[in-house]
């Protein structure tokens, strides 16, 4: 569904750090950016592996980054693939670790680097019914 153009924060924030995408492996390079509840942004790529299965992708890398630096929740996100003809969303993993930051109105962009498509959809519409694990007592 398309919502709204991506914000050119997140684009630009995307663009700066695509060159440091490491995919050797797919030649598919990935950079995300998130707006985090602070209103600061925070970026990644992907980091692949020789192991392939240990790659990571650009968004949770963003999320990572973001949790690190204190964030605890996540407005909004842009996935831009650089090496893409259309706009890709995240995959089922990142979903999940996004729903655990995400809420109601976390809107997912995503911007495809070869033609200049794009698509947003609410993180809810992606996955709508996400693990969801609440304990008794919340520790750190
Ligand atoms: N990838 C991402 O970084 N984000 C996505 O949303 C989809 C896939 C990466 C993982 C791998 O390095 C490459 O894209 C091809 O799957």
């Amino acid at each position: 569904m398309k919502l709204a153009e991506p914000p050119h924060d997140l684009v630009d924030a995307a663009v700066q750090v695509i060159q440091n995408a490491y995919a050797p492996y797919s030649g598919f390079r990935v950079a995300s950016a998130v707006r985090a509840g602070s209103g600061r942004i925070y970026v990644g790529v992907n980091v692949e592996n020789s192991s392939y299965g240990l790659t990571v992708c650009a968004e949770r890398v963003a999320v990572f980054s973001a949790i690190t630096n204190g964030e605890r929740e996540i407005r909004e996100v842009l996935v831009y693939t650089a090496d893409s003809e259309e706009p890709v969303f995240p995959c089922g993993a990142c979903l999940q670790v996004l729903s655990e930051f995400g809420g109601e109105n976390t809107i997912i962009h995503a911007l495809a680097g070869r033609s200049g498509r794009y698509s947003s959809a609410r993180l809810s519409e992606l996955l709508p019914r996400a693990f969801r694990f609440r304990p008794i007592r919340r520790l750190p």
